[in-house]
């Protein structure tokens, strides 16, 4: 079924120049962007979309990162786009995200407090539709 999911180019996607390859590999893959706009996040922005990770010990520096630098936020529809982006994107960590995924051949293998991955995408209906409501909430 068509579906809506969110996508992030993170700080570090956007300030490496990719978020031209991000949004080339989401068209050639078939998918329609529905919004895009480019914005620094907000501490409240991300206590809520990242409300799962509170507490954890990266959700401080993530954050941090989140916030570093621009983000472009990303409203993007297809079939079954949820789980199709997801594969797209790679493991959460690029140093095992297989080759051919944006992660796998784009992202830096570096140890750091945060996994630096430069995509973020929804992983399921729920979380579209909530993170979507969060940062379009025109839509
Ligand atoms: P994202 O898909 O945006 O969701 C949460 C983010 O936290 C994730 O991508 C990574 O950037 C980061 N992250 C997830 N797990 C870890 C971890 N174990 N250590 C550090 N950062 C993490």
């Amino acid at each position: 079924a068509a579906q809506r999911t969110l996508v992030l180019v993170k700080p570090d996607g956007v300030g490496r120049g990719l978020t031209g390859e991000v949004l080339r590999r989401i068209e050639a893959k078939g998918y329609r962007l529905v919004a895009l706009d480019m914005r620094e996040a907000t501490t409240e922005l991300l206590e809520q979309h990242y409300a799962e990770h509170l507490g954890k010990p990266f959700y401080g520096p993530l954050v941090e990162f989140m916030m570093s630098g621009p983000v472009v936020a990303l409203v993007v529809e297809g079939h079954e786009v949820i789980a199709g982006f997801r594969s797209l994107a790679g493991t959460t960590d690029p140093t095992s995200a297989a080759p051919g995924t944006i992660r796998g051949d784009l992202g830096r293998a570096w140890g750091t407090a945060v996994v630096q991955n430069l995509v973020h995408g929804s992983d399921s209906p729920e979380s579209a539709a909530r993170e979507i409501g969060l940062w379009f909430p025109a839509l």
